[in-house]
């Protein structure tokens, strides 16, 4: 196991009706002038928003509001957000919905108290080295950002999306959790968010760094969790169980804890983000169509670890051919994406004929020439990849 540092300082407040303790934590973490921020209405329609602005108006903390943030979120917000919570002079963030939501809220957290151009953050110029607090409002288990330091912006320009990684800084000081918010999430959100966590863990599992017992089995058993969970979920979609299992879990697998002490991969998302960027699909399904090619490449050259996700998580046998494990637990997890209603393939995520040119091209002039850790992969084996997603 290697060396690290895990700090994980966000304060979780989690079940039924605690939404209405939004003010409390927001008081308690010295926010008094909040500027909310949500997406494109499904808060309003629940109603969620007119609680939180009435929570806020009893406890006389003021507030203002940034909404209409889109999914796979870009700059135009964030730049909006900044100029109006200088103008306005809030302190505190209170993103209300998901992970295009929080990520908003977080670039312009670090973008208000800095002098230059908050992209610069985005591209490695500059390091956030301070950011007004924020905390979050969950309304979709999926991108795991209501425990993560990163937010991931695409820059409209040039359509890159990038991401940043500053855990000491971007963490929300706390996020509020109430499963029964997710009850109106349509089937298709409910599984990209399924899929997306699962990734999350993948790109931790899959690490060359050996002795992480504790953090391998912590990935399957959590992993094994969602699964069963989410079939519970998809079918039944008001289960509260189901709906409080599948949202800690996405939180779990995205805060860190599943990597501690491992030299994580990232090389699947870093190929999704190319593909959300250009073709504005929904993240999730992005991963379920890129997740199973990465997985048929790495069975071809690197197999241990596939084989073991196959052999503990998709109850294939053990056996000392490596490949064909692999493969056979490939082919259990497609089952499953197609089951809870995923595409698996670039034609069924709605998109005839990707232009693979441009999607290698722009990962690694984003990336680098190499992308990945498990195996390290050049312009020839994304390629290969992208290729295989699209048979
Ligand atoms: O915009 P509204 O109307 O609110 O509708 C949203 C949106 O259309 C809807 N929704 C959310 N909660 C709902 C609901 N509909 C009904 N009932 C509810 N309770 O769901 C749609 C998707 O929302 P979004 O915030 O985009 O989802 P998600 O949480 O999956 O976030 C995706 C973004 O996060 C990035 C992705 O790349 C993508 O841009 N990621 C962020 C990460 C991070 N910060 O750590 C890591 C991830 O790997 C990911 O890259
Ligand atoms: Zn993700």
């Amino acid at each position: 196991m290697n060396n690290f540092v895990f700090y994980s300082p966000t304060e979780f407040v989690f079940g039924k009706d605690t939404e209405s303790r939004v003010a409390e934590m927001t008081a308690k973490y010295h926010g008094t002038k909040v500027l909310i921020v949500y997406g494109g209405g499904s808060v309003v329609r629940s109603g969620l928003l007119d609680r939180i602005r009435k929570t806020l108006d009893e406890a006389h903390i003021s507030h203002i509001e940034l909404g209409g943030i889109q999914p796979n979120p870009t700059d135009l917000k964030v730049y909006e957000g900044i100029e109006l919570g200088r103008r306005e002079k809030v302190d505190f963030l209170l993103p209300v919905g998901g992970g295009s939501v929080i990520d908003t809220a977080k670039a312009i957290a670090c973008g208000i108290p800095y002098e230059g151009d908050f992209w610069d953050f985005f591209i490695g110029k500059a390091v956030p080295r301070q950011a007004l607090r924020l905390g979050v409002v969950l309304t979709i288990p999926a991108a795991g950002s209501e425990g993560s330091g990163n937010s991931v912006i695409t820059k409209t320009d040039g359509l890159k999306k990038l991401s940043l990684r500053t855990p000491e800084v971007l963490r929300p000081a706390f996020a509020i959790m109430n499963p029964e918010l997710t009850f109106t999430l349509p089937p298709w959100q409910t599984a990209c968010g399924i899929t997306d966590m699962m990734a999350h863990i993948m790109e931790r599992y899959f690490t060359n760094t050996e002795e992480t017992e504790v953090t391998d089995r912590l990935c399957e058993g959590t992993l094994k969790a969602i699964i069963e969970e989410a079939r519970k979920v998809m079918k039944e979609p008001r289960d509260y169980g189901a709906r409080a299992n599948i949202m800690w879990a996405g939180t779990i697998a995205h805060n860190g804890i599943c990597g501690v002490g491992c030299e994580e991969d990232w090389a699947s998302h870093f190929m999704e983000h190319e593909v959300s960027a250009v073709y504005d699909v929904t993240h999730g399904a992005g991963l379920a169509v890129i997740f199973p090619a990465w997985l048929t490449y790495m069975a071809g050259h690197h197999a241990r670890k596939a084989a073991q996700l196959a052999n503990r998580v998709w109850n294939v046998p053990e056996s000392d051919n490596l490949k064909a494990m692999a493969l056979e637990g490939i082919e259990k997890m497609k089952e499953f994406l197609h089951e809870i209603g995923m595409p698996v393939t670039f034609k069924e995520l709605g998109i005839e004929h990707p232009d693979i040119d441009l999607l290698v091209r722009k990962l690694h002039e984003n990336k680098g020439e190499l992308v990945g850790n498990y195996v390290r992969l050049d312009r020839q084996a994304t390629r290969e990849i992208y290729e295989t997603a699209n048979r």
